[in-house]
């Protein structure tokens, strides 16, 4: 699960360079990159692992919550005072939240191409520019982006403890490497939707 989760944590900085072309006025650029992105056979490669990857990651991390909850059917009766952060209690939550913002986004984007919504998949550009002129999006978009980057956050730094590689003076770096990591990708994809919403 945790090589499945780096492999995504990857992916997330590619997709956000491909957008910031959407900040253009030119949409020459940006299509141009989809449709190569579209076509090139070694990319199609990825993007079935890519697709594979994130079913594993689901699939995963429903089971590891389903052993928790089976592990302590009956709650404790004080506060659970063991030292597991915030954020780590509702990663099932946080990644539901990220499947179902993907659902949509799939029917927004992904979907098009496959010609199972209507749309043009080569001017993917003008799809995105309309779509973020409808304010609900981007309310549901910001939401999203704010919950997944609870789930970078520790995602980032325990996928190094799944591996084995905690270390008392890496550690902490670690977890200022996946603050700022968690900070600036969903910050940088909230930028592209409040900028097509308000300024273009
Ligand atoms: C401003 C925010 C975003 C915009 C405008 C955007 C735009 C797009 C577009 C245009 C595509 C279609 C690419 C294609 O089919 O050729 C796409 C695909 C995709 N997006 Fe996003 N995206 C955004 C945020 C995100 C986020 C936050 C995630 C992950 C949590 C994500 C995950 C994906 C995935 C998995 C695909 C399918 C990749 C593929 O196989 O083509 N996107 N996105």
């Amino acid at each position: 699960m945790a090589l499945a989760g780096i492999f995504l944590l990857l992916f997330l900085p590619v997709h956000l360079g491909i957008n910031l072309m959407l900040l253009k006025t030119d949409p020459k650029p940006f299509n141009n990159v989809a449709h190569f992105m579209a076509t090139f056979p070694l990319i199609k490669i990825f993007e079935v692992v890519l697709l594979g990857t994130i079913l594993i990651h689901i699939f995963y991390g429903i089971w590891v919550q389903i052993q928790n909850w089976l592990a302590r059917p009956v709650g404790y009766v004080s506060g659970n005072k063991a030292e597991t952060s915030f954020f780590s209690k509702f990663m099932i939550w946080t990644g539901a939240t990220i499947l179902t913002f993907l659902i949509l986004h799939f029917f927004n984007f992904y979907f098009i191409r496959l010609g199972l919504v209507p749309g043009n998949p080569e001017d993917f550009y003008s799809v995105a520019h309309s779509l973020f002129k409808i304010p609900a999006y981007n309310y549901i978009y910001l939401i999203c982006f704010v919950l997944l980057g609870f789930h970078l956050y520790h995602a980032f730094y325990s996928a190094f403890q799944t591996l084995g590689l905690n270390h008392r003076i890496w550690t902490p770096l670690v977890k200022v490497i996946a603050l700022i990591y968690a900070i600036v990708l969903p910050a940088g994809f909230a930028l592209i939707s409040v900028t097509l919403w308000l300024f273009r």
